[in-house]
């Protein structure tokens, strides 16, 4: 059953990572505990939900048990009752008020220590965006899927590209606002090995359910980096296109012909498109860069004018794979032999064979 949970996840979010083992799941009561911020918010959780149980059994038992034995009856004489008790009433505001001084110690200590980065993290860049998440590393590298190394504190410095997110992994009992136009930070140390689950824990539209990821620890910083490292001028244009397009389109457009909150982007290359405004378009090497450059510019009949512009977040050979991704997912579309040569011999031998750079202004 873990197996097949993991394995449902995993090809939805079209893993990049194919031999990711399953989730790790924890008890009926919590997820796996894989941070130290697990022994502050674990034991308190339950603390505090077995005083609030104790509490109350013991006054709904007592008011049912009073509620029968003084209810009026034929033949029952009401006695007059007491009205005040002074030793009875300190006992139930002073014993309970340790308690909730106990929750809030325990309680604060936790926060802060989940609000204090140590100075020895590491920062990793998050970006959030309808709908889905991209991660940037210290060297340079950047994934769809987060990649930790065990024992190593890390800081996420988060910003969003569009509304409200927030970043969840319940393994981490850690949990923290993504806000657009300005950063927020949270950290973590994560302490066991394996994959976990990321979500958005904040609605941010239609797919906000879709938001969601895996996180693995490693072992060792060298297995991180072997995780992370992409080798784009090794790979050809296609798969360098479908890896941009898990980072930037996935979220909206489908590599199928299925539409999400933006058209499914299988099988339209050569194709003719009906636009909001009645007229068509062939979709070719130039609308495919007008509609990333400039998305609202010719909108296809059905669809909201919503996509933001890549424009200056695209360079020319990242529109190039994409482009070639793109033209690869219509299967009778002629696909250059040159977008299967490494990345980068391709782009200069197909500019050659047109007599110009395809997708370039
Ligand atoms: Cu992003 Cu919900």
């Amino acid at each position: 059953m873990l197996n097949l949970i993991g394995l449902l996840a995993q090809t939805e979010s079209e893993s990049l990572v194919p031999e990711a083992p399953a989730y790790r799941e924890g008890s009926y009561w919590f997820p796996e505990a894989a941070s130290t911020f697990a022994k502050d918010v674990d034991p308190l959780f339950m603390l505090i939900f077995w005083v609030s149980l104790v509490f109350f059994a013991g006054i709904v038992g007592f008011m049912i048990y009073f509620v029968i034995k003084y209810r009026d009856r034929p033949g029952h004489k009401v006695e007059k009752s007491a009205s005040h008790n002074t030793a009875l009433e300190i006992a139930w505001s002073v014993l309970p008020g340790f308690l909730l001084i106990w929750f809030f110690v325990d309680g604060a200590t936790g926060f802060f220590n989940m609000r204090v980065t140590p100075g020895n993290a590491e920062q990793i860049q998050v970006i959030a965006r309808q709908f889905n998440w991209e991660f940037h590393y210290p060297n340079g590298d950047a994934t769809t899927e987060l990649h930790l190394v065990r024992n190593r504190p890390v800081e996420f410095v988060m910003e969003s590209r569009d509304v409200l997110h927030s970043f969840f992994v319940p393994a981490f009992r850690q949990k923290q606002d993504v806000v657009p136009g300005r950063y927020t930070y949270t950290w973590v140390k994560p302490t066991k090995e394996g994959v976990f689950r990321l979500y958005c824990t904040e609605y941010c539209g239609d797919s906000h359910s879709l938001m969601k990821t895996n996180v693995t620890v490693h072992n060792t910083q060298e297995e991180r980096d072997q995780a992370t490292f992409y080798p784009w001028e090794d790979e050809t244009p296609i798969k360098n296109g479908q890896r941009l397009f898990n980072m930037k389109c996935s979220g909206c457009h489908n590599n199928t012909d299925v539409k999400k909150t933006g058209p499914g982007l299988g099988g339209i290359w050569g194709k003719t498109e009906t636009l909001a405004d009645g007229s068509t378009v062939e979709v070719n090497d130039n609308y495919f860069r007008e509609s990333i450059l400039n998305p609202g510019a010719k909108l296809v009949a059905g669809y909201a004018n919503q996509m933001p512009s890549f424009q200056g977040k695209l360079n020319d050979d990242q529109i190039f794979w994409l482009r070639a991704y793109i033209k690869s997912l219509t299967p009778d579309a002629k696909i250059e032999d040159e977008l299967n040569l490494p990345a980068s011999e391709a782009r200069e031998k197909v500019g050659e064979a047109d007599g110009e750079k395809p997708a370039a202004e």
